[in-house]
């Protein structure tokens, strides 16, 4: 697999070398890279963005999709998308920190109040629009935003409250906010690339991780970690970011088309989230022995809210955002 992914990463290289955005019968090859497999929603989602740009400019691009980290993991992918080797990655915004200091407020723990006031925000494309742009710099934009479920804690002992997960050593994305977060669990934290979690649990390497439920079937990990905790910290959304240049060199006619098409992978992408996420509680459940462990949110949540104010000193760029998200949560528990 690392192999296969070795010599493909060459040859987007050397087709880049000779000039990006590589053209076959006369037609814009538009390589789209993310994480996950072929089964999950971000790939039917990227299925329905292929089609709608080839069903309405098919005789000019070609839409490639490039799943299960074959062109590298989230980082190495997004300096590829940096220098136009590829047009498209899928990223969680805990890679996206570094590039930009707004996209923290994602790891924040506790965050949002409820699914509901975490889709407003999302969904709001206006306001997020003004986010979407702190990366121009960076050469790189993101042009929609899938759902990647709620975050919770799994491990091959049960992490049943706050104390549990004292001393463990817990992998997370390679985002300060997240080690942050670990930490003020008094885990150690470790963070790492998403295709190396399964080694790690399996050797010992880490006591576990915590991901949405697809990580134990689709990337397997429920073979290793047996028990899976509902303490719900995190809603990181995955975003679709697209190479700047590449966004620019588009007509407003065909820049239409491609954002049309990103916000019907979103659509799709919604529609499959919680069938798939049934299907993989169902199969973590009855075919791979995993246990779900309903737990006091609360305790979890006070042990990390010290957080908030911490975060929010340390990067002013996410206050405003903060303040907005507050007010959604707000509407929608019906406060004023
Ligand atoms: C989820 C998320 C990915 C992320 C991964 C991880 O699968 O959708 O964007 O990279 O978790 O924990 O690394």
């Amino acid at each position: 697999m690392k192999k296969a992914a070795a010599c493909m990463l060459t040859a987007v290289m050397l087709v880049c070398m000779t000039g990006c955005g590589s053209l076959t019968n006369g037609k814009r090859i538009v390589r789209v890279s993310h994480a996950q497999s072929e089964t999950h929603p971000e790939h039917l989602g990227l299925l329905a963005f292929r089609d709608y740009v080839e069903e309405h400019l098919g005789d000019r691009y070609e839409v490639q999709i490039f799943p299960n980290e074959i062109l590298g993991s989230a980082q190495k992918a997004i300096e590829l998308t940096q220098t136009g080797a590829i047009d498209f990655v899928v990223a969680g915004t805990a890679n996206l920190e570094t590039f930009a200091g707004v996209y923290e407020i994602f790891s924040m723990p506790y965050l949002f109040d409820s699914e509901e006031g975490y889709k407003a925000v999302m969904q709001d494309t206006d306001y997020m629009e003004r986010v979407y742009e702190s990366t121009d710099e960076a050469g790189f934009r993101v042009v929609t935003w899938y759902h990647a479920g709620t975050r919770n804690f799994y491990g091959k002992k049960p992490i049943r409250s706050p104390e549990d997960l004292k001393g463990m050593k817990i992998r997370v994305q390679q985002s300060p906010a997240s080690v942050a977060m670990v930490k003020a669990f008094d885990a150690a934290a470790a963070p790492m690339g998403f295709g190396e979690v399964y080694t790690a649990i399996q050797q010992g390497v880490i006591d576990g991780a915590e991901n949405n439920e697809l990580a134990l079937t689709n990337n397997k990990h429920g073979e290793v970690a047996k028990y899976y905790s509902y303490n719900r910290h995190q809603m990181v959304p995955d975003m679709l970011v697209a190479n700047l240049k590449f966004l620019n060199s588009l007509s407003p006619e065909e820049y239409q088309v491609f954002k049309e098409a990103a916000a019907l992978s979103t659509e799709v992408e919604l529609k499959e989230w919680d069938r798939s996420i049934e299907e993989a509680k169902d199969i973590a459940a009855h075919q791979m022995g995993v246990e779900f462990l309903e737990v006091d949110v609360d305790a979890f949540k006070q042990a990390v809210l010290p957080l908030h104010a911490q975060m929010l000193k340390e990067n002013p760029k996410i206050g405003e955002l903060y303040d907005h998200i507050q007010a959604v949560n707000r509407q929608t528990k019906g406060e004023p």
